[in-house]
């Protein structure tokens, strides 16, 4: 069945045909995002509970009808999505809420939720016939990207900030990646990046101005909604940096109420660090636009944006699910790395644990309620950073390789002996 779809920016609501534009509105320019709309009573006739009940393909491909990528044979072969959604009683009965689940995105195959947009990228590019793709990030963006490449044929570029963990710029390499250091922030590695991109010709992986991105990012909501047999959460939580992620769980969750599937959107809540937190203060100040912020300083790298470019879409995704924007100190991101390995064995990177710190402060202030459940998604593993999460720990004990040494070593460690 063939999809049909439009794309409608979210600024001024004009409408295009696939192909009349790529990537934003020609009338708002940047800031004009625009979503993917398909045409949902054909949609709804390919995707239901029913449909996916049978579906046996226990990857972000089963929601191809709601997929912008047109050629099966354009699919990577990578096998994205469908990650474990936890159930933590411990945590629950902890902060005082009925039910809490994680989502552990970090089990993709690049360790981060950016394959799922990574893998439309490419399916994207093979469709249009382009052979080079490129993109700024943090870092996690560049690392899928790069993995998806070099799986599908098509040379990357990427852009990253000079600052970027040691761990994402190996994987980068270690994939065959054209990497360049931008001696500077994030912004200026985006910025430096739509120059290239424009002056050489590259398909644009950026998923602030592609807007087919977001589509595959979405598909962790719908997994989401999927996991728990369509009951909605009355929560989800999770870190912002651009701004496409959390648009991506509203886009979810706008298509599962189009396609008659679930009836309505749990309370996003978008979780940004104390030290870059441009779009927390824009819900404060009540304003639908964003001011940059002058300078970054978290260890979040992942979030260390000063200008969200998606800023648009998430405003939007807060507003329309009554959700909310709340930040988070580096302190409170190294304990929930640790509290959140403790407890459920799922290993984040500071930005993936942010969105628990997030939960734990709106839960510890009050805010959740008993009879409510929320999710919490990791957007990131924590191999990626290690240096970070060995800031949240305690050092190892050392002991020669001598039995007796290590019964004398253990009666000293405070607590174990
Ligand atoms: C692990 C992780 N979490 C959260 C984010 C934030 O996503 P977005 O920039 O779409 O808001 C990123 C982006 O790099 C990320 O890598
Ligand atoms: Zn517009």
């Amino acid at each position: 069945m063939s999809k049909i779809f439009e794309l409608q920016c979210v600024l001024c609501g004009k409408r295009y045909r696939e192909g009349e534009v790529e990537y934003t509105c020609p009338s708002c320019g940047m800031d004009g995002t625009l979503d993917v709309l398909y045409d949902y009573d054909v949609a709804r006739k390919a995707i239901s509970r029913e449909a996916l009940a049978q579906n046996r393909d226990y990857s972000l491909w089963r929601y191809w009808p709601i997929l912008p990528v047109h050629e099966r044979d354009h699919v990577p072969p990578l096998s994205v999505g469908w990650t474990p959604l936890y159930e933590s009683d411990r945590l629950a009965a902890q902060y005082g809420v009925k039910r809490l689940f994680i989502k552990d995105d970090g089990r993709n195959p690049t360790g981060s939720l950016k394959d799922r947009a990574s893998a439309i990228a490419v399916g994207r590019a093979l469709d249009l016939g382009r052979k080079e793709v490129s993109c700024s990030s943090t870092g996690n963006a560049a690392s899928s990207l790069a993995g998806f490449c070099t799986v599908a044929s098509l040379r990357s570029t990427i852009f990253v900030p000079e600052s970027a963990p040691e761990a994402k710029v190996t994987q980068l390499l270690v994939y065959g990646a054209r990497v360049v250091l931008v001696k500077g922030d994030y912004n200026d590695a985006f910025n430096l990046s739509e120059k290239a991109i424009e002056r050489f010709g590259w398909y644009n992986r950026n998923c602030a101005i592609n807007p087919y991105l977001v589509e595959g990012k979405k598909t962790c909501g719908l997994e989401v909604a999927e996991q728990l047999g369509w009951e909605v959460p009355d929560y989800l939580f999770v870190a912002v940096g651009d701004g496409c992620i959390i648009s991506s769980f509203y886009k979810a969750f706008h298509d599962l109420i189009k396609l008659g599937i679930t009836d309505r959107m749990p309370r996003i809540v978008g979780v940004q660090a104390e030290g870059c937190k441009p779009l927390v203060e824009a819900v404060k100040r009540g304003e639908f636009r964003v001011k940059a912020f002058e300078k970054a300083d978290t260890i979040a790298d992942s979030i260390a944006v000063r200008r969200p470019r998606n800023w648009a879409k998430a405003l939007r995704a807060v507003r329309e699910s009554q959700g909310t924007m709340v930040s988070v100190s580096d302190g409170e991101i190294l304990s929930a790395i640790r509290e959140l390995a403790c407890n459920t064995g799922v290993f984040a990177e500071p930005a993936g644990a942010a969105s628990f710190a997030g939960f734990r402060k709106m839960a510890l202030s009050g805010q959740l309620r008993q009879d409510e459940t929320a999710v919490v998604v990791v957007t990131g593993n924590g191999l990626k950073d290690i240096s970070s999460a060995r800031k949240a720990v305690g050092d190892p004990i050392v002991s020669p390789p001598d039995i007796e040494a290590f019964v004398r070593i253990l009666s000293r460690v405070k607590g174990l002996a």
